[in-house]
């Protein structure tokens, strides 16, 4: 999907760049470029969804069986704030607002997380099992989504917006592994003895 936007580069990029680094002007956004707007239309959409989460996390720490899962989640959350703080930067590196737009996608993957404490029994490596796989559909729903801001950064000549799009994506990426780490190790073992 990547490859798609690589061939985005046009002179749009070249003004885009002019426009950044000149004075902030509070209603510049109504001359923006299309893919700009949807840029800013995205960042939009996973600043809410951080934010569900921030809200969301802590239900799946309480909710985890093993402290391994229960000290991943806790010590995502912190991260995920980050994330939050991050989008904020970006927001106000770009001259816009930081304003949260509902994203459908995130209430879906915490419904299904929520849907799975409820269907497993407490104390259970079944249901971390469950809780792992709720969360890597969200990492990975995180992990696209960071991937291709990041490089629509780029193709709007937005360097340092594409670094710490980059920096979150690292993280992202990150906690994917250990989830799949944990689940590996002894939990998905440990379930199928329940
Ligand atoms: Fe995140
Ligand atoms: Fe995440």
């Amino acid at each position: 999907m990547a490859s798609q936007q690589k061939g985005g580069r046009s002179h749009k990029s070249a003004s885009e760049r002019t426009r950044q680094t000149g004075e902030s002007e509070a209603e510049s956004s109504a001359d923006d470029s299309e893919l700009q707007d949807f840029f800013v239309d995205e960042l939009k959409d996973i600043y809410w969804a951080e934010k569900h989460l921030v809200k969301s996390l802590p239900k799946l720490v309480k909710a985890s069986t093993s402290e391994e899962l229960r000290n991943a989640f806790q010590e995502h959350l912190a991260i995920t704030q980050e994330h939050v703080s991050r989008l904020e930067e970006v927001f106000s590196l770009m001259d816009e607002k930081a304003v949260a737009k509902k994203c459908d996608a995130m209430v879906g993957l915490v419904e299904e997380a929520n849907s799975i404490i409820s269907d497993t029994d407490a104390g259970t490596m079944t249901r971390d099992v469950g809780l792992i796989i709720a969360a890597q559909k969200v990492e990975h729903y995180e992990i696209a989504t960071y991937g291709s801001l990041r490089t629509l950064a780029r193709v709007l000549g937005n360097e340092e917006v594409a670094s710490i799009l980059q920096t979150t994506l690292d993280e992202e990426e990150e906690a994917d592994k250990t989830l799949s780490g944990i689940a590996e190790s002894y939990v998905n073992e440990q379930a199928s003895r329940e």
